[in-house]
């Protein structure tokens, strides 16, 4: 399995799923393909805000706990997703008439808590998520957290994350990063920074939601490993967090196999550079996958390894040939 693979040829690496309560364990092929496969989840959205503290004084950790204990009985990784974003959030959060001082008091709280209820137990979170524009290099405005503190809650947040688990590897994670360009300079900066002061802060996740169409290819890996260099330059980690490979509609066997060169490729590059801790996917099997619910105009998206029968796409065997070598 890709999971024996990397154990055995390129320990450094843990291989990673997004994973969702509801397949988990209602779908026991679901499960069991999960704990044959993967040493990481990353839990798709039940340790979201909106999920795991829905009212001021009320928690839910019911999914989430469900999640670690089935990742500790398959030993597997945690990657805690997430803290400080602007999506995601209950209304009560984003309700307007709470002050800065509040806003700042309810991250706080809300990051003692989480963090600190799995402390020991999720290896790594993703503090802060997608704190840039889609594109271009500008901090979104938008999220209450930012309206209270400025750039600052990035910092507080991370200070926050460390304090309730001194151990844990706290990163930042975005999307249209792969790219070098302006997103990617003010995410460098932003790091540089923030480790200039002495911010905890342990690496950069690289979500790399990718399309391929027949006339359209994404981010050749070259200019990825370039890019992600200069991250690494820095004494980060970094991670693929996140990978789809978005077909729309397209499951022709040509447009399958240039899937599997595509993700192979990137495998290959964290399988060859010990900074990558990660080679994480956003879900494994086209059955239950983000893409099917964004994409339904367009079809099912074909995003990734294992088809929606739980048959291995030719993407699943590029991967294990890269974990091989
Ligand atoms: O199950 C809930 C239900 O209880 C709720 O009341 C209802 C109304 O909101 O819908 C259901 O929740 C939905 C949830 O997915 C579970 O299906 C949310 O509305 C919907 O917003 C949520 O979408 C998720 C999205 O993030 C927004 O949080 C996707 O599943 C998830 O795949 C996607 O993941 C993001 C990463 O967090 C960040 N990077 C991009 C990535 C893909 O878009």
């Amino acid at each position: 399995s890709l999971r024996r693979l990397a154990k055995k040829h390129h320990p450094h690496l843990d291989i990673g799923t997004a994973v969702s309560p509801i397949p988990l364990f209602a779908d026991d092929a679901y499960a069991r393909l999960l704990a044959r496969e993967f040493s990481m989840v990353t839990p798709e959205n039940v340790m979201k805000f909106q999920f795991i503290h829905p009212q001021p004084d009320r928690y839910a950790f019911a999914e989430a706990d469900a999640i670690v204990e089935f990742a500790e009985v398959n030993r597997m990784a945690v990657h805690g997703h997430t803290l400080a974003w602007k999506e995601a959030l209950p209304r009560w959060v984003t309700q307007p008439s709470h002050s800065d001082e509040r806003l700042r008091q309810i991250l706080a709280e809300h990051i003692a808590a989480v963090v600190g209820r799995y402390k020991g137990r999720v290896r790594s979170w993703d503090v802060v998520n997608e704190p840039f524009e889609p594109f271009g290099a500008a901090l979104r405005s938008g999220s209450p957290w930012y309206r209270a503190m400025g750039e600052g809650y990035i910092a507080f947040a991370l200070r926050q994350a460390h304090r309730a688990d001194p151990e844990a590897r706290l990163y930042i994670n975005d999307y249209a990063l792969e790219h070098p360009g302006p997103k990617s300079d003010a995410m460098y900066a932003l790091a540089k920074s923030l480790l200039a002061r002495g911010v905890p802060l342990h690496g950069i996740g690289f979500q790399m939601h990718e399309d391929m169409t027949e006339d359209y290819q994404p981010v050749a890996a070259s200019v990825f490993r370039d890019n992600v260099q200069r991250f690494i330059d820095l004494g980060l980690e970094v991670r693929i967090s996140e990978m789809d490979v978005n077909l729309h509609e397209d499951d022709s066997e040509e447009r399958l196999q240039d899937q599997a060169e595509y993700f192979r490729a990137m495998l290959e590059l964290a399988r060859d550079e010990p900074a990558f801790t990660a080679f994480s996917m956003w879900g494994f099997t086209d059955r239950y996958s983000s893409l099917q619910e964004w994409w339904d105009a367009d079809g099912f998206g074909n995003g990734l390894i294992f088809d929606a029968d739980y048959r291995p796409k030719p993407a699943y065997f590029s991967l294990r040939k890269a974990l091989r070598e």
